[in-house]
């Protein structure tokens, strides 16, 4: 029924937080199992590209950046901030050489509300179509930078971390802890809708058994604390929380980095200016939260290893199953080259958490 370890792709992933990204500054990373380097060239403009020299497979990040070329720490080739070829030193002048013969791979990136956002394709000069090219965008965010980000290593395959990310019936014991919720079972109901590479919770007020979250919300902002959460392939969920005047945003996004890693980037905006004091606490407990689903994951590892069959139930774990689905349908599409259907219908679905 779940399908074995698939990576999606000719879609947009998470690749790293703007922050981390300085002009004039590379970044090597691994996703999807692909070395990539992530470059910021004087003027602020992202590019990335494979993190292979042509020549003799150096890592290019092993190199020099002067802010314009990449320069291979081997023999020296350099290379523009979109993969072309520029400069091989060992050539004579008369030895007239078609450089784009040695171009690296490049690959679309996004830059947008302070995030990265890199194209994975299936195929080396892919260029993605105007539809594709929409990298989540998280609404009403004015601000443009992140006021929290959290960026933390699951040790498991993407499916893990992104249906455990999303299970609504895990809280009470995984989260266990006294500002998130109480211990006590409510039952919760909640609406469903489809929505583009996935579903929309309805917008609905803080859950019953999240009293204490939604007295700290009513203290904090005045008003009572409504939701509406989204959750879209590869594994992008979007959260927003109005109370009173105030709007306070989560986009929680995963990327795979091999077949046992995933990275999940977990980005805040809205924080209410005079709660920004508080930062370092928020961030504590972001990263505490986080940690405990890690934690779980890490656990389910040891299962996982004798490679059991699922046993998904609803609707507690329907979200689970239209993940499954949905990722199905889009690897289906994508090598139908057709347009992707969304296997989700409205619903109202019932669980006690
Ligand atoms: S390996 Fe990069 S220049 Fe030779
Ligand atoms: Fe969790």
């Amino acid at each position: 029924m779940i399908d074995n370890n698939i990576l999606l792709r000719n879609i947009w992933y998470y690749a790293l937080p703007s922050y981390l990204l300085k002009p004039g500054k590379m970044v090597a990373k691994i996703l999807l199992e692909e070395p990539i380097l992530l470059i910021r060239n004087k003027d602020g403009q992202v590019s990335a590209v494979r993190d292979i020299c042509p020549h003799r497979a150096v890592p290019l990040s092993c190199g020099r950046f002067n802010g314009q070329e990449v320069e291979c720490c081997y023999h020296g080739w350099r290379f523009d901030p979109k993969g072309r070829c520029v400069e091989i030193p060992s050539l004579l002048p008369e030895q007239n050489t078609d450089l784009s013969r040695f171009d690296v791979q490049s690959y679309p990136i996004q830059e947008t509300q302070g995030n990265i956002w890199i194209y994975m394709s299936d195929g080396d000069k892919y260029k993605p179509s105007p539809v594709e090219n929409e990298v989540p965008i998280v609404s009403g965010v004015i601000e443009q930078q992140p006021h929290l980000v959290e960026v933390i290593r699951f040790p498991c395959f993407i499916d893990h971390a992104v249906t455990g990310l999303m299970d609504p019936a895990h809280s009470p014991y995984v989260h266990r802890v006294w500002w998130w919720r109480s211990g006590e079972l409510h039952e919760e109901v909640k609406e469903f809708d489809p929505s583009p590479y996935g579903f929309t919770v309805r917008r609905h007020k803080l859950s019953e058994n999240m009293e204490n979250m939604s007295r700290l919300y009513w203290l904090v902002g005045g008003g009572i604390p409504e939701v509406e959460i989204s959750f879209r392939l590869p594994g992008v969920r979007i959260e927003e929380i109005t109370f009173g005047k105030h709007r306070v945003s989560n986009l929680t996004a995963v990327t795979p980095i091999s077949e046992t890693e995933t990275e999940v980037n977990f980005v805040l905006y809205g924080i209410p200016a005079w709660l920004r004091i508080f930062k370092p606490l928020i961030h504590i407990l972001a990263r505490k939260f986080l940690g405990q689903d890690r934690t779980v994951v890490e656990k389910q590892q040891v299962g996982l290893k004798y490679n059991p069959v699922l046993r998904l139930i609803k609707d507690s774990d329907m979200q689970a199953q239209w993940y499954y689905q949905l990722k199905r349908e889009f690897a289906r599409a994508t090598s139908e080259k057709r347009e992707f259907i969304n296997p989700v219908k409205s619903i109202l679905l019932r669980w006690r958490a």
